[in-house]
């Protein structure tokens, strides 16, 4: 080592490096604790049967990872993008929000989002300030109160989600939280974890909230494709224009690591984004973009196209297993025709929600406790789908030892 790195590593050991202090703010990611213990796991030779991050085990579909390898080999989409993202793909969410929904708009609406998850989290840094209030679902994806809300140093107000209102929140104590340092108001339907859905008369109601409040709607609609049977999931965009909602080709298209999706609504909202991502990104892989592009064109109207079809055929099958599996052990199921997502109380008696997973982990059985999405998800834990149909039946058996 030359004698400079050494003078250099010796004065790094005796430096203390503090955090800052919003940092210090932020509870602990909630999968990152469980992937630790999971590794601990695995290192002591047990079988590991994960249901517990939201990433789909099915391929991408075919046609659309062809057409990325083609777009890929383009030396042209190897330069930067724009933060706002390519015209090709803002003008290709304009058709499919059109198609799709009935709404419409224009380009300057939509930013193409590096997944979804950084949208949610930077509209936050345009609008909210220090000590601003934003209202974040509890039980809720992480991120609204934490990567958006702690990160820009604004206070999480938690609005609960019971089971005894099908897990939507009371539209009249959401008003009466909303005062005048309410930034955002952060919603999910279809919901994660609970897999609740919104119905049509919940979303005019919604809506109409934010034609009189300032607040932004911030309506992070990540699982509208995830739906099975007849049931269509609503854009917010139909109801209102006051708002800004975020989507994600992750899970409709399985491709979470291709790290696409979009934001969209009114304009100025849509132009904070912009403004914040500007300063910090430089855009989509182009690539990423042209691909993203070619798969919302599958949406030909309204009804999904046939290999999306085709993953949520599997994912209902599974649904149908875990659920009834689950069941007759003993858990109480909440029944959806959403998301891939099974929620569910822990029996009376077995230790509650936390203990119950640390139960299960012991077997090699990854179910994300309830109490991990906020305080009102104590007693559930929550199931995501990514296993095939075997590993699921066997985990039942697992899970029917715990108990
Ligand atoms: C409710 C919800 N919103 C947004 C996301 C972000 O997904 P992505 O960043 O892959 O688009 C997720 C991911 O699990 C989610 O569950």
């Amino acid at each position: 080592m030359s004698s400079y790195l050494k003078i250099a590593s010796e004065s790094m050991a005796t430096k203390t490096t503090k955090l800052s202090e919003r940092i210090s703010k932020l509870p602990p990611y909630l999968f990152a604790g469980i992937e630790k213990t999971v590794e601990e796991k695995r290192k002591q030779g047990v079988e590991i049967i994960s249901f517990g991050i939201g990433d789909p085990d099915l391929p991408a579909p075919a046609e659309i990872r062809e057409r990325l390898a083609v777009e890929a080999r383009d030396q042209e989409n190897h330069n930067y993008s724009s933060s706002k993202g390519e015209l090709e793909f803002r003008e290709a969410v304009v058709g499919f929000m059109d198609r799709r929904f009935g709404v419409s708009i224009n380009s300057s609406q939509v930013c193409a989002c590096l997944g979804s998850k950084e949208a949610i989290a930077n509209i936050a840094r345009a609008f909210v300030n220090p000590g601003d209030n934003v209202i974040c679902p509890n039980p809720g994806y992480p991120v609204y109160a934490q990567g958006a809300t702690i990160l820009c140093d604004g206070i999480p107000r938690f609005i609960p989600l019971l089971e005894k209102n099908n897990f939507l929140p009371d539209l009249d104590e959401l008003e009466n939280l909303i005062d005048a340092r309410t930034r955002i108001v952060y919603l999910n339907y279809p919901n994660n974890p609970t897999s609740a859905i919104a119905s049509r008369k919940f979303m005019e109601r919604l809506a109409d909230i934010f034609e009189r409040k300032n607040a932004i709607l911030a309506y992070d609609n990540a699982y509208s494709e995830f739906t099975y049977g007849d049931y269509v999931a609503p854009s917010i965009l139909e109801f209102t224009g006051n708002a800004i909602e975020f989507h994600s080709l992750s899970k409709t298209f399985c491709m979470t690591g291709d790290r696409i999706g979009f934001a969209v609504g009114r304009k100025e909202y849509v132009g904070g984004l912009v403004k914040v991502k500007s300063q910090i990104d430089s855009g989509n892989p182009v690539y990423t973009q042209k691909a993203g592009a070619f798969a919302l064109g599958l949406y030909k109207g309204r009804e999904k196209p046939e290999c999306v079809k085709q993953i949520l055929r599997e994912y209902e099958l599974r649904r149908k297993v875990l659920a009834a599996g689950l069941k007759k052990i003993g858990l109480k199921v909440f029944g959806s025709n959403a998301t891939f997502y099974v929620w569910a109380r822990v029996p009376e008696g077995s230790g509650g929600d936390i203990k119950f997973a640390e139960r299960c982990l012991e077997r090699g059985v990854v179910a994300t406790p309830g109490s991990g999405f906020g305080s009102a998800g104590k007693g559930y834990v929550r199931f995501a789908l990514t296993q095939p149909m075997k590993r699921i039946i066997k985990a039942l058996g697992h899970i029917e030892r715990v108990l």
